[in-house]
């Protein structure tokens, strides 16, 4: 089938690429004629495991083209929208500028029976405002949320755990049309769920805001379990085991960030309020509170590991990335961390396999170091705010003792072996733990 992809950010690359990889024909359109090119000679303009291998079998297939100009959508029979939504600059609302002007752009070049299918994520009621400017056209509008994880985002796309399409009554036939263009998925019995466009512009949200209160509420134990010497590791792993909990995304840390659940569970909140239901998610605004506390807290472990006072002692900061396999730093709380040691007078170096060129771009008064030994020589504390093997699994406190006289350890995300680094003769700080 030929499909459009409007925008190629995170998420629209990877689906246009994952699109061509299933047997459609697919053309991504973007206004970045930078990001454009890269992705027209087949590279990926950002990090994300198995999508360099998907673009140049893409493109060298002649099956996925890019280009910035929107008269290409002309022809496809889906019209995928997966611009950014991100949070306004003066509020929590989500800034809906992208979507409205990828949507005014793409109005005419539609056809009758063509399908525009919204996947960015959106305020609840932002589909039922655009629906109509899409029939006029004689086209039909759709929602279509998108749950890829990045760092997992090819998998997710080609094998997403459910699908869902929110549509207007009487049009149905829209939801045919998708399940031919997710066919392989289908065949294999992925949940297919159809329904209205609210209920599916409210999926997304709901569950990116449960993700986060689940984040946020081991969190939350974890500042109970250090006015208590309890070890909310061990906790985690003994609640996780009532498969009505489950133990994923109880790791207790920093917390989380990226471009995706701060902002999303921000912009719930505002369009709660607006709906005249701002308390029924209230509990949001404690779930972002908690969260933002424990950047507070490792950074006060650190002082407190370095005797209380940071001022020039060199802090080696383990990771920038928001999380593993990822290069994105859009609100990350690993570099938080970093910045407000810095602010304090440390000596910061900041390592990451990945995302460094993007956080010199935001933080260029930061000290950047690629290779992690050299972060770590001689530094007074070692902090680990991003579980990247590297650092998780493979630097062992022997090792670091080669590296450094210094004996302290910050673990920002209760990855390391606590018992070793200390039977190694380090000061082990983590986050929730004895
Ligand atoms: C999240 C959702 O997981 C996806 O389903 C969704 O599609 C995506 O947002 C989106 O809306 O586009 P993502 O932002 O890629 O995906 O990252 P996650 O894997 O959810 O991690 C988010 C943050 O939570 C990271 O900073 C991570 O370090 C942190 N986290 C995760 C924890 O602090 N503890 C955990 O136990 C799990």
């Amino acid at each position: 089938m030929r499909l459009s992809v409007i925008g190629c950010g995170y998420l629209g690359a990877v689906h246009a690429a994952a699109m061509a990889s299933i047997g459609h024909e697919v053309v991504g359109i973007d206004v970045d004629a930078d990001k454009v090119a890269a992705l027209s000679r087949g590279e990926a303009p950002f990090f994300e495991p198995g999508l360099p291998e998907f673009l140049r079998e893409g493109v060298a297939s002649g099956r996925l083209t890019f280009t910035t100009d929107m008269s290409a959508a002309a022809g496809a029979k889906v019209h995928f929208v997966g611009v950014g939504t991100p949070q306004q600059r003066d509020g929590y609302a989500a800034d809906l500028t992208y979507v409205n002007a990828a949507i005014d752009a793409l109005l005419p070049h539609l056809r009758p029976g063509d399908i525009v299918a919204g996947k960015s994520t959106v305020p609840v009621g932002t589909a039922a405002g655009l629906a109509p400017r899409v029939a006029e056209t004689g086209a039909t509008l759709v929602w279509n949320p998108e749950f890829l994880r990045e760092g997992f985002a090819v998998k997710d796309t080609i094998d997403p755990d459910r699908l869902v399409v929110g549509l207007t009554p009487g049009h149905e036939e829209a939801a045919d049309v998708l399940r031919e263009v997710y066919a392989p998925a289908v065949a294999k019995g992925t949940p297919f769920i159809v329904t209205d466009l609210a209920t599916a512009e409210l999926v997304k949200v709901a569950a990116n805001a449960f993700l986060a209160t689940k984040i946020s509420f081991i969190n939350a134990m974890a500042e109970i379990a250090e006015v208590t010497g309890a070890d909310v590791t061990q906790l985690a792993d003994a609640i996780g085991h009532d498969v009505r909990i489950g133990r994923r995304f109880l790791g207790a840390g920093i917390g989380f960030g990226g471009g995706c659940l701060p902002k999303d569970i921000r912009a719930f909140s505002a369009r709660a309020e607006e709906l005249g239901r701002g308390e029924s998610v209230a509990f949001l605004r404690q779930v972002d509170e908690i969260n933002l506390r424990r950047r507070d807290r490792a950074v006060l472990l650190v002082v407190e590991g370095l005797g209380g006072q940071v001022f020039e002692k060199k802090v080696a900061v383990l990771g920038a990335a928001f999380k593993p396999y990822s290069d994105d730093i859009r609100d990350s709380p690993a570099l938080d961390v970093a910045v407000r040691l810095h602010g304090l007078g440390a000596r910061v170096v900041v390592t990451d396999p990945e995302a460094l060129a993007n956080a010199a771009r935001v933080h260029p008064q930061l000290t950047y170091e690629a290779s992690r030994d050299e972060a770590i020589r001689d530094a007074d504390a070692i902090v680990l705010v991003t579980e990247w093997d590297e650092y998780r699994r493979e630097l062992s406190p022997e090792h670091a003792s080669s590296l450094t006289s210094g004996r302290v350890v910050v673990d920002g995300r209760n990855g390391w072996d606590a018992a070793a680094w200390r039977a190694a003769g380090w000061r082990y700080l983590g986050m929730g733990r004895p």
